[in-house]
């Protein structure tokens, strides 16, 4: 069904993972219509309750944009690649009502960094690197970049970062704020899958606000707190809120529907 990502299915949870191992999994334009159609299919089909984005092999994540189709681009070209990715599926992961989570198992320089940032957050294994080298090849980040790192780790240690091209370990990423965990490799993936069942027991209407109220926050809108009041009153119209409410005061665990 798709050429350069493998996906499976497994406990509500779609391992999504890019397939360009000798490439270091860079972001083609395959790679990107492909993320964009099974992006489309999250938000659509019931069974997916949350996505897992990796890369295969164990070297990258996803090293960037794939520099070789860069060569022929001029202004509008290059305009219209960062457009594209941002629009189909940069944002799209980002304003995905359901947990879309990164599990970063190496190499996340430039797009993989952006693509790894543009989910809800991220889990990395030990040996991950993190990094916006463009300037390295006379560019900007183009995929969200300068933004959400900024918004991730502040204004002066995203300076910093993108105007030096300096990887960091992951363990570095952590204390920047950049990943939530860092865990050996062979555990990454049990350990996002563990994460994301838990938020899958939750009310998915609720879960689906925090990220909209969240992503507010993070964009400093200044509708944040009025959106929060709206949607804190459209929880009181979901059977989920009615559910949650008995079930503590029943003291039983509560059974979530998503309605
Ligand atoms: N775009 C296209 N091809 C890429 C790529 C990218 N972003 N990153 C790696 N590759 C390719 C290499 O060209 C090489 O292909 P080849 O075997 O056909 O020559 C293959 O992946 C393996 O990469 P290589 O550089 O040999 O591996 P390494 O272990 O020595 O170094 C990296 C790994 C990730 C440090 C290095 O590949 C790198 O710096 N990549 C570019 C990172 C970058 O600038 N990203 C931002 C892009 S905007």
């Amino acid at each position: 069904m798709y050429t350069t990502l493998l996906t499976e299915l497994e406990k509500g949870t779609l391992v999504i993972t890019v397939n360009r191992p000798d490439k270091m999994n860079a972001l083609n334009k395959d790679v990107i219509a492909e993320l964009a159609k099974v992006l489309d299919e999250v938000y659509k089909n019931d069974e997916i309750k949350s996505a897992i984005i990796t890369g295969a092999g164990e070297k990258a994540f996803v090293a960037g944009a794939d520099i070789s189709e860069f060569v022929s681009l001029d202004y509008s070209a290059g305009t219209a690649l960062a457009k594209l990715g941002q629009d189909s599926v940069f944002n799209k992961i980002e304003n995905c009502h359901k947990p879309i989570v990164a599990a970063v198992n190496g190499f996340a320089l430039g797009g993989g960094c952006e693509l790894a940032m543009s989910c809800h957050f991220r889990i990395a294994s030990a040996n991950a690197k993190f990094g916006q080298p463009e300037v390295n090849l006379g560019l900007i980040p183009g995929y969200g970049g300068t933004q959400r790192l900024t918004q991730l780790i502040g204004k002066g240690k995203a300076m910093e970062l993108m105007m030096t091209g300096d990887m960091v370990s992951a363990d570095d990423a952590k204390s920047l704020g950049l990943v939530n965990h860092v865990v050996a490799q062979e555990e990454l993936l049990a350990k996002t899958k563990e994460i994301l069942q838990k938020i899958h027991i939750k009310a998915p209407v609720a879960i689906s606000k925090v990220i909209a109220c969240v992503n507010d926050a993070a964009m400093c809108d200044p509708k944040g707190f009025d959106n929060e009041i709206t949607r804190f009153g459209e929880c009181f119209t979901t059977e989920d809120m009615k559910e949650g409410t008995n079930a503590f005061l029943e003291k039983r665990k509560p059974v979530f529907k998503g309605k």
